[in-house]
C-alpha cells in the first residue's frame, strides 16, 4: 500500500489507468456530496488552528507557546509637527537625576540612541547634562533638547537672562523646546534659594504673580520674540488644563503652541485632554509615564500589565512605554539605570486587543494625580483646577 493509500483514505487507485482519484465513489452526484463533506470537514477542523493563529500570530501558533517581541512591529520613533519637523517619541526624562548620576544616564541614552533629552532649569542638574553634550558627537541638529522656563522667570523682563543661563549651562546656542514650566522648591539647589511657586511668580519674591497666573500672554509675546531671535525653535506649555489652553490661545499668538508637557499615565491618564489635544493638533508629552519614583512599583504591578508583559514577552515598563506612544503621545521615561535606558527605548505595538484591555483598566478608575504640588505650596488654588 502506498503512503497516499495508506494516510488518506480518501485517495484510491484507478484499477484501468492506474491514476490515483481523488474519492472512491464514481457517480458524479455522489462524489459532489462527498466532496462538499470533506470540505465542511476540514474548515472545522482547521477552525481552531485559524483562531489560534490570528490571536497569537504565527510564531506563536507554530510554537505551541507564546509571541516575543523579535514579531512585534515596532512604533513609530517620530511624530511630524505642523511644521514638518520630527519630533522622537521617546526622550530621556531627566527630572530627579541627581548630580553625579545624571551625566551617565545621557552618556548612555545617547549611545542607546536617545536623540531627544527632556530637562529643565529647575531640575539643577543641565550643566552636568551639558558635559554629558559636550563629550557625544552627535550634531546638535539631531537632538532635540527641552528645558523649562522656572516660575520665577514669567515676567518678560526675565525671561531672557533666564533661558540664557540654561542655554550656558547645557552648551548650546538654541533649545528646541522651551515650555512654561511650572514645579517644585528643590532646598538642594544653589540658585533656588527663593522658595517658589506653581505658575507665574513675581521676581525673587513669595508673592504669586496674579497678573501673569490668570494671563501668561506677555510671557508668551516674549517668548516668541526668543524665537525670532534663534535661541528657541519651539515655545511649549507645560501642565495647561483645558481652561488654560483656551486663555493663552485666545490672544493673537504669532506661534502656537506645538506641544502641552502634561502628567500622563495608568494612574492620570486624561483621556478628555487627549481626545482634545488630537482634535487641535496638540500633541501632548507624558511626564511621569511610569508613575514616577513613587508609583513605579505599582504601575508595572497592575494586572493587566503584567499580563500582556507575558503574554508578548516585553518588560512591564515597555508595555506601558508603548501604549502611552500607541495613544499618540511623546513618553519621557526617567531613568539613571543603563539597562533601563536602554530597555525603555525599545517600544514595540501592542495588538489592538492589549492596547484596548489596558487603555480600559487606566481610563476605568478614578483618576488619581502622582505629581500634584498645590498643596505642598499652600496655593489658595489647586493648580489643575477645571483639568
Ligand atoms: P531608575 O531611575 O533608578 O532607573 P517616571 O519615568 O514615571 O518618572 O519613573 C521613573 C522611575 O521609574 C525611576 O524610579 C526609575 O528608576 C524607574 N524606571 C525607569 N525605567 C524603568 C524600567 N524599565 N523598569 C523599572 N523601573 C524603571
Amino acid at each position: 500500500m502506498s503512503f497516499s493509500q495508506k494516510y488518506h483514505p480518501l485517495l484510491t487507485v484507478d484499477k484501468d489507468t492506474g491514476e490515483q482519484e481523488s474519492l472512491q465513489c464514481r457517480d458524479p452526484r455522489k462524489r459532489r456530496s462527498l466532496l462538499v463533506i470533506a470540505v465542511i470537514i476540514i474548515m472545522f477542523t482547521s477552525l481552531p488552528f485559524v483562531h489560534m493563529i490570528r490571536s497569537r500570530g504565527f510564531w506563536g501558533a507554530c510554537h505551541g507557546s507564546q509571541r516575543n517581541s523579535s514579531t512585534l512591529a515596532k512604533l513609530p520613533s517620530h511624530y511630524t509637527l505642523p511644521s514638518g519637523d520630527n519630533i522622537p517619541s521617546v526622550a530621556l526624562g531627566v527630572w530627579q537625576a541627581g548630580k553625579g548620576e545624571v551625566g551617565n544616564a545621557v552618556k548612555t541614552a545617547l549611545t542607546a540612541g536617545y536623540r531627544h533629552i527632556d530637562g529643565a532649569w529647575i531640575y539643577c542638574n543641565e550643566e552636568e547634562v551639558g558635559q554629558a553634550l559636550k563629550t557625544s558627537s552627535i550634531p546638535c541638529e539631531e537632538l532635540w533638547l527641552t528645558s523649562k522656563l522656572w516660575n520665577t522667570f514669567h515676567a518678560p523682563e526675565d525671561i531672557e537672562t533666564a533661558l540664557d543661563q540654561s542655554l550656558s549651562m547645557l552648551g548650546t546656542n538654541y533649545l528646541d523646546l522651551y515650555l512654561i514650566h511650572w514645579g517644585s522648591y528643590s532646598p538642594t539647589c544653589a540658585s533656588c534659594l527663593f522658595r517658589t511657586r506653581p505658575v507665574a511668580f513675581k521676581t525673587c519674591t513669595t508673592i504669586l504673580d496674579g497678573d501673569l497666573t490668570a494671563d501668561p500672554y506677555p510671557t508668551w509675546q516674549k517668548l516668541e520674540e526668543l524665537v525670532d531671535k534663534g535661541k528657541i525653535r519651539y515655545i511649549v506649555i507645560s501642565n495647561f488644563n483645558t481652561r488654560r489652553i483656551k486663555n493663552l490661545t485666545a490672544n493673537n499668538l504669532k506661534y502656537q503652541p506645538a506641544v502641552n508637557q502634561v502628567e500622563l499615565n495608568f494612574w492620570n491618564p486624561q483621556p478628555e485632554l487627549l481626545k482634545l489635544s488630537k482634535e487641535n493638533g496638540l500633541l501632548l508629552e507624558a511626564y511621569s509615564p511610569l508613575g514616577s519614583d513613587k508609583q513605579v512599583g505599582k504601575s508595572l504591578s497592575v494586572p493587566e500589565v503584567k499580563s500582556i508583559t507575558s503574554k508578548l514577552r516585553i518588560t512591564p515598563a515597555q508595555v506601558i512605554i508603548s501604549w502611552s506612544i500607541q495613544r499618540s503621545t511623546i513618553v519621557l521615561p526617567k531613568s539613571i539605570t543603563p539597562s533601563r535606558i536602554t530597555e525603555n527605548l525599545e517600544v514595540f505595538e501592542l495588538p489592538q486587543e492589549d492596547f484596548e484591555r489596558l487603555e480600559k483598566a487606566a481610563t476605568s478608575h478614578t483618576p488619581q494625580r502622582v505629581v500634584n504640588l498645590s498643596a505642598g505650596w499652600k496655593l489658595p488654588f489647586d493648580v489643575f483646577d477645571g483639568q
